[in-house]
């Protein structure tokens, strides 16, 4: 699995219960799953089709940080499975609890919304990173990029 997004629960986040609002945190794993798959497939034209059972384990509340890792579990034709982790993090001790968990499957689509093939080349790509980085986002050392404080560089 790997990071894709860190989030801070805010007020506006919350429900009636005190609670983050399952709606909220079902659009939080979406857009996280939705911009991993474009990435991964070099193009923004992915469209979700499917979300698995969704269990709330763990209420989240106001400052909690969310993290929100993936992976993937199969790619197909024209689609790709992920699994996606949501986990509260503590910040003293570093230790994680699992709020929730599913399974997310999303097509690539063309100009007309038709699905299209998923290349050979992104799915190799994919399973070399994974075993040459332990995950499949670009890295800012393989693709070379420069931070403008040249402290960094
Ligand atoms: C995504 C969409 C283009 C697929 O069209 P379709 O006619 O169902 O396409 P196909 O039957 O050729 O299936 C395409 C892929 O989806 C998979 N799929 C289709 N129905 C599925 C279902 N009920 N469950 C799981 N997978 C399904 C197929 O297995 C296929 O994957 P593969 O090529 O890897 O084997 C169409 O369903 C759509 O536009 N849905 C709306 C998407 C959307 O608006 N999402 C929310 C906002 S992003």
């Amino acid at each position: 699995m790997e990071l894709i997004t860190t989030y801070i629960c805010k007020k506006f986040d919350i429900g009636v219960h005190d609670n983050m609002f399952g709606g909220t945190l079902m659009s939080l794993i979406d857009d996280a799953a939705a911009s991993y798959s474009a990435q991964l497939c070099d193009t923004p034209r992915m469209v979700t089709i499917k979300f698995d059972e969704l269990v709330f384990k763990k209420p989240v509340k106001v400052g909690n940080i969310l993290k929100i890792y993936g992976k993937v579990q199969k790619f197909g034709s024209t689609s790709l499975e992920l699994y996606m982790e949501v986990r509260k993090h503590n910040v003293y001790t570093g230790e994680q609890e699992i709020v929730t968990h599913t399974n997310v499957k999303f097509v690539r689509i063309d100009e007309e919304g038709n699905p299209i093939p998923i290349s050979e080349r992104v799915k190799q790509r994919y399973n070399e990173r994974i075993k040459k980085f332990g995950k499949g986002l670009l890295t800012i050392d393989e693709k070379g990029i420069e931070s403008e404080n040249p402290s960094l560089n």
